[in-house]
């Protein structure tokens, strides 16, 4: 079974719980977040989030240059969390 964090929509004030084999986008839905995407797929940065703290597993993220990653940007379409995270939305 895939271990599980803590993913917290700081502006929003929520913390969900998300596996590491589940998507930050869909679970957030599931808690009823309602948050901006397009593609599904890792394509478009539609779903782009600001990550303050925490790692997220982001592999297929093909639409984001390393200047974006490097600064903190992921696609939480396609993004998984491997600790515990702080989105700032
Ligand atoms: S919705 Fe398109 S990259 Fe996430």
């Amino acid at each position: 079974m895939a271990q599980t964090h803590k993913v917290t929509f700081k502006q929003s004030g929520i913390t969900i719980d998300v596996a590491e084999d589940e998507y930050i986008l869909e679970k957030a839905e599931e808690a009823g977040l309602t948050l901006p995407y397009d593609c599904r797929s890792g394509t478009c940065v539609t779903c782009s989030q600001m990550c303050l703290s925490g790692e997220i597993d982001q592999d297929m993220a093909f639409a984001i240059d390393d200047d974006d990653a490097e600064q903190g940007w992921r696609l939480i379409c396609i993004g998984s969390p491997l600790s515990d995270v702080e989105l700032d939305i």
